[in-house]
């Protein structure tokens, strides 16, 4: 959940803005209709009203997208934005759109649901040969020497370990890959493409694809980046790699290696790469495979790594998604589900917290803490 200071940093993010801003110049004409897809604070639908669109909707679960009525109103486009706090799945709108505009991305643009978000409001918001911007995002990988990086990643405490043996903790490290700003220094291989979303084709959020990297320099290799490069509108966008120009919002994702690995000039890796979305989450798995070459020769390497192992996973809590389990309501499921049968559309809060105080009597000393706990369960639930 982003706050009203993140929004205004991704807009003071002059790269990012300003190739949004120039790619909704090249498009909006006074008939325009748009769609802000995950609007934030509303800034960009602001821009679009300022370039001349008839009717912008800006759609944004979270509460920020408030401070854009307000700033609408500031501005005097008040009557041309229509502003609907909600995720954009469960809403439709009164008419469709010339322009879906949206940047949901995190990191890298594989996060949570945002393929399946972005496909659904093409599908239902856009007019037959409307725009959906950004156009295609391409997400490329290169090797990596970068040993302060990945001795942060593994081993953060660096070499305070207080004396105690934490191997068990750099083993699980090695399966996170975490945010860097690239540098070209860091680089070993030329970049290669792992893979690119068409956001006007996507369907499947899945994406896996196997790569050679050839070492240019000899060098300690501690993993690779992967980073994207985006087309907004035909012939407009920017590169999130290493380089002078680049945005700064969203950094770039280090994939460590569990050790560095010695490598020269023309030694060749494979890294095979998948990303799965399981429950709402992206689950990245890295296998890299190939060749160091040290004083005695080349000697042959290979490590699997995933995301999923860097979990600490209970047991007992796994079992409970196991198709065969019965499950059983606990106390605080209980309590909640009072609370929703007493919402039945007749009742105030205030009347649902004394019946549910009388039923519980043990469970809240305070009828203010009854409140906040109807009034959290109202808050998800209730129109
Ligand atoms: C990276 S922020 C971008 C905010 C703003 N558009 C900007 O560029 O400054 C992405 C926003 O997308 C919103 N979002 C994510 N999924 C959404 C969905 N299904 N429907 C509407 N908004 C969504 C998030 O709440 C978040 O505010």
């Amino acid at each position: 959940m982003y706050s009203l200071y993140d929004y205004s940093n991704m807009f003071a993010d002059k790269v990012r803005a300003d190739t949004y801003i120039r790619a909704l110049e090249s498009l909006i004409t006074p008939e325009s209709v748009i769609v802000d897809l995950g609007a934030g604070s509303g800034l960009f639908s602001l821009i679009a009203c300022k370039l001349g669109a008839r009717k912008v909707y800006a759609i944004e679960p979270s509460n920020c997208i408030q401070a854009g009525k307000t700033l609408a109103k500031d501005c005097g486009f008040g009557d041309r934005i229509d502003w609907i706090q909600n995720d954009s799945r469960k809403i439709q709108l009164k008419e469709q759109a010339d322009i879906i505009l949206s940047d949901i991305r995190g990191i890298l643009p594989l996060i949570d649901n945002n393929i399946e978000v972005i496909a659904d409001a093409k599908n239902r918001f856009l007019k037959n040969g409307g725009h959906i911007l950004p156009i295609v995002d391409t997400l490329h990988i290169a090797l990596v020497e970068n040993s302060k990086l990945h001795q942060k990643c593994l081993s953060p405490w660096k070499n305070r370990n207080y004396g105690l043996e934490l191997q068990f903790l750099s083993e699980r490290h090695a399966n996170y890959w975490c945010s860097v700003r690239p540098k070209q220094k860091h680089l070993v291989s030329k970049a290669e493409k792992w893979a690119a979303i068409d956001y006007a084709s996507v369907k499947d959020p899945n994406f896996s694809n196997t790569v050679t990297l050839t070492a240019e320099r000899s060098a300690s290799v501690h993993g690779f980046y992967l980073w994207f490069d985006t087309e907004i509108a035909p012939g407009i966008g920017f590169s999130g790699g290493p380089g002078k120009i680049r945005p700064s919002v969203y950094g770039c994702a280090f994939f460590p290696w569990p050790e560095p690995v010695e490598m020269k000039a023309g030694d060749e890796v494979s890294v095979h790469v998948e990303a799965s979305l399981i429950a709402g989450e992206y689950i990245w798995l890295w296998n890299t495979s190939g060749f160091s070459s040290s004083e005695s020769g080349k000697e042959a390497f290979s490590f699997t790594q995933s995301s999923f192992q860097s979990e600490v996973t209970a047991l007992a809590q796994l079992r409970k998604r196991a198709h065969s389990h019965v499950p059983k309501l606990s106390d605080d499921g209980a309590l909640q589900s009072a609370v929703l049968h007493l919402m039945d559309g007749d009742r105030d809060l205030e009347v649902i917290t004394r019946k549910l105080m009388a039923k519980y009597p043990e469970r809240f000393s305070k009828f203010e803490e009854g409140l906040a706990f109807v009034g959290n369960i109202s808050e998800e639930f209730s129109h």
